[in-house]
């Protein structure tokens, strides 16, 4: 049986590696650097942040899963050879991303910063709160993601809209795509809640042109931004200079240029900033294993792999 390959920097193999030979104990699990060897006998890698060039080490390669569903690290690759790039597409990573987008949605909606410092001070204050209703929020990237974030925003009973490349018709959603769409998309949305891979046409998309073009004398009085996509999408200069002249009330940002967000970064002292660590929506290594290995299995009995990533689009 043809060997499986991890190809990971930047997280720990181990527990990827336990959860693909706990469900397929007959496969052979190796780790690169030293599981390589002559690469003859592995057919499926499972990758993340893999160092340049360790795809073209693997002559027999069928394809390539990546851990998370975003792919830009498989696909910068310059020597990638012709076999599936898949996304890692599951029901718990949905979920993981929706329970984020909902979280950070409600914080600037129920104003919870506010009440953080009012409660440092012991300040008992009520502040005006818009329903729900009132409240317009724009998702960008309606693809797996974006669309389970948008179905269970507006299940709160937000206003939403969502952004894409070609058109969609989504029950609840006002639906927006392409250049002239984003305009009237962007001018509609007070929180704009970003899930759009990164490729040549999104890299730098949120800079300050586009932040300014965001709706400010809606319910909430002032625009939002919540980034879970990638930092390349996000320009960090001009989202400082947004919320510092009021373009933008707050942001949420999971993503950044360089990870770990160096230590030196002003967006991590900045009182309208809110910080997590690439962390919005992890993958889990035993579901993402279920998922892998049933994928293969498909492949192997003749049917396509799902998911797979179409290179000429870039996601
Ligand atoms: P999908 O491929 O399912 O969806 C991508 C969506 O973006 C589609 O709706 C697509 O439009 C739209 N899109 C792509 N390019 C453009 C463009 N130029 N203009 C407008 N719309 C565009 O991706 P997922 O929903 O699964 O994931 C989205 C991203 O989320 C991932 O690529 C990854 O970077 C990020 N992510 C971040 C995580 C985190 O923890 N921070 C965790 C998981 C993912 P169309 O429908 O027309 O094709
Ligand atoms: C992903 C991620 O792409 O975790 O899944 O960033």
């Amino acid at each position: 049986m043809s060997a499986i390959l991890l190809a990971v920097t930047g997280t720990d193999p181990q527990p990827w590696a336990a959860a693909l030979r706990a469900l397929a104990p007959a496969r052979e699990i190796r780790l690169w650097p030293d599981g390589v060897g002559k690469g003859t006998d592995i057919a499926y890698a499972c990758a993340w942040h893999a160092p340049r060039g360790v795809y073209a080490r693997l002559p027999r390669l069928q394809a390539i899963f990546s851990l998370g569903a975003g792919v830009e690290h498989i696909l910068a690759d310059p020597d990638l050879p012709d076999v599936p790039v898949v996304r890692n597409v599951e029901p718990d990573l949905t979920i993981r991303m929706t329970e984020y987008v909902v979280l950070h949605v409600l914080l600037h909606h129920r104003r919870q910063r506010l009440y953080d410092m009012q409660q440092r001070e012991r300040v008992w204050r009520e502040q005006a709160q818009p329903v729900a209703s009132a409240v317009a929020v724009g998702v960008m990237g309606l693809g797996v993601l974006g669309a389970a974030a948008a179905a269970a925003l507006a299940g709160l009973g937000f206003r939403v809209a969502g952004f894409s490349r070609t058109p969609k018709s989504l029950a609840g959603i006002e639906c927006f795509h392409g250049e002239r769409g984003l305009e009237a998309f962007l001018r509609r949305t007070e929180i704009l809640v970003c899930l759009l891979p990164t490729t040549p046409a999104t890299q730098g998309l949120l800079d300050l042109k586009l932040l300014r073009k965001l709706k400010r004398d809606g319910a909430l009085g002032g625009a939002y931004l919540i980034n879970a996509a990638r930092g390349a999408l996000q320009v960090e200069a001009d989202i400082l200079a947004a919320l510092d002249e009021g373009s933008l009330a707050a942001a949420t940002l999971d993503v950044f240029a360089r990870e770990p967000l160096p230590a030196a970064s002003p967006l991590w002292r900045h009182p309208k900033v809110t910080i997590t660590p690439h962390n919005a929506a992890t993958s889990d290594p035993d579901a993402f294993a279920a998922n892998v290995l049933g994928q293969i299995d498909r492949f192997e009995r003749g049917l396509p792999f799902e998911h797979a990533v179409d290179r000429g689009r870039g996601y």
